[in-house]
C-alpha cells in the first residue's frame, strides 16, 4: 500500500515559560485531528517534546497536500485558542501568518513528510527535537547512514553496501530551496564539509542507493527567523526515519545520539549545548533550556500505526544523560563567552543587534601604531 507519513509540529503555547503544552491544549489539538480518523487520515498520533506539539498523520494524499496541512493548521489554531484562554506563554508562537494558504510551509510549523510503499514489516522512527535547530540532526544521521564505525550494517549487510544518497539544503537561501545531492561513500568528504556547518547546511532527505525509489529520511528544514525576520523561538526540527532491512537498524541510531553532540539552541536559542536524548512528552527544564530530542518507534501496516515504543526511555539512557548534562554544565560555566554563546552571525536576529549598533557608533579609527 502507498502511504504518506506527515509530521507537522508547532509551539502554540506552554505552561510557566517554554516548558510543555497544557493538557487542555493537547486535548484541543487531538480533537481536531481525531475528527479526520477513518476519513482523510488512516491513523494519527499527537505528542510533545518540550513546548512543541507534533501531529503524526498517515494518509494517501501526496506530501504537501492542502487538506492534510489544513487539519494540522486548524488543530494548532484550536490549541492557540486554549493557550490564549489559559494565558499560556507564547500562545500561537509558531503560527507566524494569520491565514492558511494551501500549505503550512512558510507559515511557521515544522514539516517532515515521506511517501512510501509499505514494506511487509514497515518500521519507522520519528525524531522530535526542542530548543535547537534543523542542523541538530546532521551529525547523528551522518554517523548512522555513512560511518561504519557507528553503523555496522554498512559493512555487514548487502542491502546497505552501496551506501546512501544525501540531499542537503542551504537553509540560508531564501528564494526557493537550494539543494545539493551527494552520494556516500564516494562523496563522503564533500558531505562532511557541508554538514559540519549545522546553521547553514541541513540534511533534508536521505535515500537508498541500492533501491533509488526508497526514501530513508525526511527532515524539516524551516528556519523561523527567515519567515519572521527576528528571533521568535528556536526552529525545533522533526524527522521521519525508516529503519531495518534496507536501512540502518533502530539500534544503529543509539551510539550516534549517545554522543550528545553540541548544537545551537538552549536559552533564547543563543547557545551551544549538547543534544540530550529524552523520553517522549518530556517538558523543557528550568535548567538552561537544554536542546533535547525524543525518538518514537512505530510499525506501519495498511497505514495503521502500532506503537510508539519510547526509544530513549530505557535505563541505558540514564548514565548517558548524566554524561551529556555534565558536558552542558562545563559549557555554560563560561557564560556568554564563545563558544558557549553563539557567534554574532547567529544572534543577528535578536535584541543584541541594537546594542551592537550603538557600540558601533562609539568606535573610532586611529592611525596605525606600527
Ligand atoms: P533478534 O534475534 O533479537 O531479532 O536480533 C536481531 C538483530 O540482529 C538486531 O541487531
Ligand atoms: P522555543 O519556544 O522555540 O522552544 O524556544 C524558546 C526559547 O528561546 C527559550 O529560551
Ligand atoms: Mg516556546
Ligand atoms: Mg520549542
Ligand atoms: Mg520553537
Amino acid at each position: 500500500m502507498d502511504v504518506t507519513v506527515s509530521v507537522i509540529k508547532a509551539d502554540v503555547g506552554s505552561v510557566g515559560g517554554h516548558t510543555r503544552p497544557s493538557d487542555e491544549l493537547l486535548d484541543a489539538v487531538r480533537q481536531r485531528v481525531e475528527a479526520e480518523r477513518g476519513g482523510l487520515l488512516l491513523d494519527a498520533r499527537v505528542f510533545f517534546c518540550g513546548d512543541d506539539i507534533s501531529i503524526l498523520m498517515t494518509h494517501q494524499r501526496p506530501p504537501g497536500d492542502e487538506a492534510i496541512h489544513r487539519v494540522a493548521w486548524e488543530a494548532f489554531q484550536a490549541g492557540t485558542e486554549v493557550a490564549k484562554r489559559q494565558g499560556l506563554y507564547g500562545a500561537g508562537q509558531d503560527l507566524l501568518k494569520d491565514a492558511f494558504s494551501g500549505n503550512v510551509r512558510g507559515l511557521g510549523p515544522q514539516v517532515a513528510e515521506l511517501a512510501l510503499r509499505e514494506r511487509p514489516n514497515e518500521a519507522l522512527m520519528i525524531l522530535a527535537a526542542d530548543k535547537t535547530e534543523p542542523g541538530a540532526f546532521n551529525l547523528p544521521l551522518y554517523l548512522a547512514f555513512a560511518d561504519p564505525m557507528y553503523s555496522p550494517g554498512l559493512l555487514l549487510s548487502e542491502e546497505l553496501h552501496a551506501g546512501f544518497r544525501f540531499v542537503i539544503m542551504d537553509v540560508e537561501h531564501t528564494e526557493g530551496d537550494r539543494l545539493i545531492t551527494l552520494d556516500a561513500p564516494e562523496r563522503l568528504y564533500d558531505i562532511a564539509a557541508l554538514l559540519r556547518d549545522t546553521h547553514r547546511y541541513v540534511i533534508a532527505g536521505i535515500w537508498s542507493r541500492k533501491y533509488p525509489d526508497e526514501q530513508a529520511v525526511a527532515v524539516s528544514t524551516t528556519r523561523l527567523r527567515q519567515i519572521a525576520g527576528r528571533y521568535v523561538g528556536k526552529d525545533d526540527p522533526v524527522a521521519i526515519v525508516r529503519v531495518q532491512k534496507i536501512f540502518p537498524a533502530t539500534e544503529e541510531f543509539g551510539p550516534p545520539f549517545a554522543l550528545g553532540a553540541f548544537v545551537a539552541g538552549d536559552t533564547r536559542g543563543s547557545h551551544n549545548l549538547p543534544l540530550l536524548p529524552v523520553p517522549v512528552n518530556t517538558p523543557a527544564s528550568t535548567f538552561f533550556c537544554h536542546p533535547m530530542v525524543a525518538a518514537l518507534g512505530f510499525s506501519l501496516r495498511d497505514g495503521k500505526l502500532t506503537g510508539p515504543v519510547d526509544l530513549f526511555a530505557d535505563p541505558v539512557w540514564e548514565p548517558i544523560r548524566h554524561r551529556i548534562v555534565a558536558k552542558a554544565l562545563g559549557m555554560r560555566q563560561q557564560g556568554f563567552f564563545q563558544p558557549a554563546m553563539l557567534p554574532f552571525s547567529e544572534l543577528e536576529y535578536g535584541g543584541i543587534t541594537a546594542r551592537l549598533k550603538r557600540l558601533d557608533a562609539e568606535f573610532r579609527v586611529e592611525a596605525s601604531r606600527d
